[in-house]
């Protein structure tokens, strides 16, 4: 019976990534993926609209390096990945054949998460709106500043970096988005960050996949993540960090903000990344670049660790203009 609520939710999110009749989607996964059912329904979903799919299934350990894989989804108009392999980089969004897809004209859409996220935080205007908003106003800015009443007093530069909005839809040859979110991030400059950031309990620390029970304090120099401070969970965080074996985890991937007033904080997952008017610090890589406008960091950090800090009540300002706090919008484009 799942397929009679599935199809039709799927239908409408390729709509909005307008597939159109003749198109050719690579539908992309691995046999430990946890929604075996989504293929199917985005499968079905494709005939439905009139285009071509393919279902490619690799293995669950793959680095998705070869010609097969190159030759497919640099031919492919949409691939929708539902894999979070290669494990350990934030999944295949950060991996060469996707750049190189996406600058061959693929469009790529990302969708692994629990059905009931994929229904709260169905792609709509507002959050599309508000992400472009956001981004245009990241990219033109120079300076980030991060503060709370909790001690966080970290600053970063980005002189030149673009910045880019995600809201669950790929509707253009070039971009990549994952279906549900809403957020605004970009890649600082690696050697940039130089302050404290403070991660309090109930923030979530996504690389672990759960909420921190325990205070953290992360301490960059030049750029580099220098003390990790606390109990419990800063220890976790410095295990996981260090089991990647590169100095790149150990330095910024990208900062932004959510901007999805539907998400939910007490689900760990795009719920944490898209919460509106929250701050969002992520650590390790940040390899990945796309052709369409605000998509893509440009970074040069290639960690093996990607790990998402989403923390709440964290103030922000661009070049000295301020621009969220009390997880409320200041700039009127934004809210
Ligand atoms: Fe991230």
């Amino acid at each position: 019976m799942l397929a009679a609520d599935l199809v039709p939710l799927f239908q409408r999110e390729l709509e909005l990534c307008r597939v159109a009749s003749g198109q050719n989607v690579l539908i992309f996964t691995d046999p430990q993926f946890p929604y075996p059912e989504y293929a199917q329904a985005a499968f079905a979903a494709c005939r439905a609209l009139g285009a071509n799919p393919y279902l490619m299934v690799g293995t669950s350990w793959g680095k998705l390096a070869d010609r097969l894989v190159h030759a497919s989804w640099c031919s492919a108009d949409l691939i929708l990945g539902m894999s979070t392999v290669p494990r350990g980089i934030g999944s295949w969004m950060y991996t060469e054949v996707h750049t190189a897809a996406l600058h061959a004209g693929a469009r790529a859409l990302m969708i692994q998460e629990p059905l009931p996220a994929l229904v709260r935080m169905m792609p709509n205007e507002e959050v599309r709106r508000r992400g472009l908003a956001g981004a245009a106003l990241l990219q033109a800015a120079r300076e980030i500043r991060l503060i709370s009443a909790d001690g966080t007093e970290l600053s970063l530069r980005k002189d030149g970096r673009k910045a880019m909005y995600q809201c669950g839809i790929a509707d253009e040859p070039g971009r990549w988005d994952h279906w549900p979110s809403g957020l605004v991030t970009c890649a600082p400059l690696e050697w940039s960050a130089e302050g404290t950031f403070v991660v309090k309990p109930g923030d979530v620390l996504l690389g672990l996949w759960r909420h921190a029970q325990t205070e953290v304090r992360l301490i960059f120099e030049g750029g580099k993540l220098r003390r990790i401070e606390g109990g419990a969970d800063a220890l976790a965080l410095r295990s996981y960090l260090e089991r990647a074996g590169d100095e790149g985890a150990f330095r910024v991937a990208h900062v932004g903000w959510g901007t999805d007033p539907r998400a939910d904080w007490s689900q760990v997952g795009m719920d944490s990344e898209s919460k509106y008017g929250t701050v969002l610090l992520a650590l390790g890589r940040n390899t990945f670049d796309a052709p369409a406008a605000y998509c893509g960091m440009g970074g040069q950090n290639a960690s093996e660790a990607h790990c998402d800090i989403c923390c709440r009540n964290v103030s922000l300002d661009l070049d000295g203009q301020p621009i969220i706090r009390a997880e409320q919008f200041l700039v009127p484009e934004l809210a």
